[in-house]
């Protein structure tokens, strides 16, 4: 296993990456959550049914947990709701569970973010650790501290900054995780390599030319650089006032393509075209490197990613790119990538975005 320590004064932690005996993910957990007086298993409920490391997984958690009790959540997403939350807060009130409880989230980033959620305010604040099953969950969801649900007027509206104990990112759940689903969280490995790691970026190219970025070693290391570079992120930026946004890379346009498809697009799949637009967008203003679109769309199409970004950046997807809600209400604080490894910020006027992306991805030749 590969561990990743999250320096977070008081709030600390450590995020191991691998896939190790279920038996030692029990003591992770056991450690990191210590004296307890009562584990829930809140685990994602198809998760549950399909996987046959999941029941292996609870067996070994049972062993090591006596009397802990199991609660399945709503399959991805649907968990993320007020009303699913008032449901985990009421199962836990009637089992008993009080103020030195621990929970336990197992299943992907949809999962986390309910379970850091509830354990954020049940009881004004009980201990919590994760077993990340989806590749999204292990290089983003589950570092960084941000938890929460969706509302009806938009996703992740209702949430609190609440850390876990520790995270196992569990390589061990990957094989019945649909390939699309992997694709999708390795676009933020992508973004990870191009941000701030020009030496993941390289590795992600031969890998992917080799065929075998879906191999074992290959994500495990892949997703290992990937937490680093969040972590970095974070750390130095807890409560995303600065550095942090560069995180966001990709995300202006991902973020209009993914809503205006109506979530038809995974939110990696739309990242991976809003990192083209972006690289397009960059190498159009003169900020991004020649070539560096190139080698991206080159890596993301081997990984299965859609990077027709040209023929999707329609009049409605660009009405719908989003400004900075703290900025001046015609700017955005724009991610460039100037060169592999390296991201800035620059304040952009969203009329000067919306008239200029389509020139650039037309130059760009990026086309469906
Ligand atoms: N908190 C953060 O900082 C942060 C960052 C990024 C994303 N997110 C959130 O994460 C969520 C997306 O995460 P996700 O992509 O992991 O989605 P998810 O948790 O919805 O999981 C995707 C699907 O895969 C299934 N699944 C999970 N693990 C599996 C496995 N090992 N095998 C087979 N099926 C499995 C789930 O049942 C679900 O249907 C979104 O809600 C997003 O808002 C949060
Ligand atoms: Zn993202």
């Amino acid at each position: 296993m590969i561990t990743v320590p999250v320096p977070l004064a008081e709030r600390s932690y450590d995020v191991h990456i691998g896939t190790p005996a279920v038996d030692e993910v029990a003591n992770v957990f056991a450690r990191a959550l210590g004296k307890t007086s009562g584990v829930a298993l809140i685990i994602d409920g198809q998760l549950a049914q399909i996987s046959p490391r999941a029941a292996a997984l609870s067996e070994a958690l049972g062993k090591r947990f006596p009397g802990c009790k199991t609660y399945r959540l709503p399959a991805g997403e649907a968990a993320k709701s007020l009303a699913e939350v008032e449901r985990t807060c009421q199962w836990l009130a009637e089992n008993g569970f009080d103020r030195g409880a621990s929970l336990i989230a197992i299943g992907g980033g949809a999962t986390s973010d309910h379970v850091g959620f509830v354990a954020a305010i049940y009881l004004r604040g009980v201990q919590f650790a994760i077993c990340s099953t989806t590749v999204l969950g292990m290089v983003d969801a589950s570092v960084g501290g941000k938890t929460g649900v969706d509302l009806q007027a938009g996703k992740n509206l209702v949430g609190a900054f609440f850390q876990p104990r520790a995270v196992v990112a569990d390589l061990g759940f990957l094989d019945t995780l649909p390939r699309r689903e992997q694709a999708a969280g390795l676009a933020e490995v992508v973004k990870a390599g191009l941000i701030a790691d020009a030496d993941l970026l390289s590795r992600l190219e031969v890998d992917a030319a080799a065929n075998r970025i879906f191999s074992e070693e290959a994500l495990l290391h892949a997703i290992a650089a990937a937490v680093r570079v969040k972590v970095d992120v974070v750390a130095g930026d807890e409560r995303e006032s600065g550095r942090r946004a560069i995180l966001n890379f990709g995300h202006t346009v991902g973020h209009a393509l993914e809503s205006e498809s109506a979530y038809e697009l995974l939110h990696g799949e739309a990242v991976a075209l809003g990192m083209v637009a972006a690289l397009a967008f960059g190498g159009h203003r003169g900020v991004t490197a020649p070539g560096l679109q190139a080698r991206a769309t080159a890596i993301l199409s081997r990984i299965g990613l859609p990077v027709d970004v040209a023929r999707r950046v329609t009049p409605a997807v660009l009405a719908r790119i989003e400004v900075d809600k703290k900025r001046a209400a015609d700017r955005l604080k724009f991610v460039f990538v100037p060169r592999a490894g390296e991201a800035t910020l620059q304040d952009v006027a969203l009329t000067e975005l919306q008239r200029t992306l389509p020139e650039a991805l037309a130059a760009g030749a990026v086309s469906g």
